[in-house]
């Protein structure tokens, strides 16, 4: 059985979801940009350095793993925007967050994808958002919305070219975590449950769907 390699998983979704993984009795790979304070996280995984925004960094993840089967990985990292509205967005803060959310797991899937080829599963999961939905957008936070957006096409993409993996993006509710803030309705234990058990059901013909957290599609 290959691995569970999740990144950002020092913290919220991507610390729940190693755990949870670790508890069916999965060998899971969690990146952290700083592996030697993600002292949780060293408690169920084996922890490589991963900062998804520098090319180099991804490269130096893909020589770690080596060539390890990959049964599934989730494409967790991610940053919220401050770019509420038009006026106040800036080429830095809109560049830095589409090279977090969007570009970030373009590249750690071309780094990964031969691996991947070699697990059971073969799936990719892209933890979006449905702020990323346009039939959906109620307005601002421009850069976030717009890079979740920019992550569903490269999913929808990387779905039409490679057809014996599947790629999923999926919005895991709004979440009790650093991003999601204290008065979100779903705790973290909750959302990466019912995400699991989405993802249970899903096979090669679901490959390049938006999902929400309970495995009913989200409309682009
Ligand atoms: N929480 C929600 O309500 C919610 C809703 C919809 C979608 N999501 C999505 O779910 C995913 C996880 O969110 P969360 O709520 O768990 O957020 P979080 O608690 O803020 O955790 C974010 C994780 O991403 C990592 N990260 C940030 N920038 C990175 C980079 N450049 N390279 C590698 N790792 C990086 C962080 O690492 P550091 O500790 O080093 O910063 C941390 O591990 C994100 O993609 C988010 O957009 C969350």
């Amino acid at each position: 059985m290959g691995v569970v390699l999740i990144t950002g998983a020092n913290r919220g979704i991507g610390l729940e979801l190693a755990r949870q993984m670790a508890a069916r009795g999965r060998k899971v790979i969690g990146t952290a940009r700083r592996p030697e304070e993600a002292a949780e996280l060293q408690k169920v995984a084996k922890v490589i350095a991963l900062d998804v925004a520098d090319e180099a960094s991804v490269e130096g993840m893909a020589r770690e793993v080596g060539d390890e089967a990959v049964d599934v990985l989730f494409n967790n990292a991610g940053v919220s925007s401050k770019s509420p509205k038009l006026e106040v967005c800036t080429k830095e803060e809109l560049t830095r967050v589409l090279a977090i959310n969007s570009i970030g797991p373009v590249l750690v899937t071309k780094a990964l994808l031969g691996n991947v080829r070699k697990g059971e599963r073969k799936l990719v999961v892209n933890v979006t958002s449905q702020l990323g939905s346009i039939a959906r957008n109620e307005g601002g936070s421009y850069g976030y919305r717009a890079s979740k957006a920019a992550l569903n096409m490269f999913t929808s993409c990387m779905a039409k070219e490679h057809k014996d993996v599947t790629f999923i993006a999926m919005h895991p509710g709004w979440v009790q975590t650093d991003m999601g803030g204290k008065n979100a309705p779903l705790k973290v234990e909750e959302s990466v449950s019912s995400m699991l058990l989405a993802l249970e059901r899903v096979g090669t013909a679901d490959s390049g769907s938006f999902l929400n957290f309970d495995g009913t599609t989200i409309p682009w």
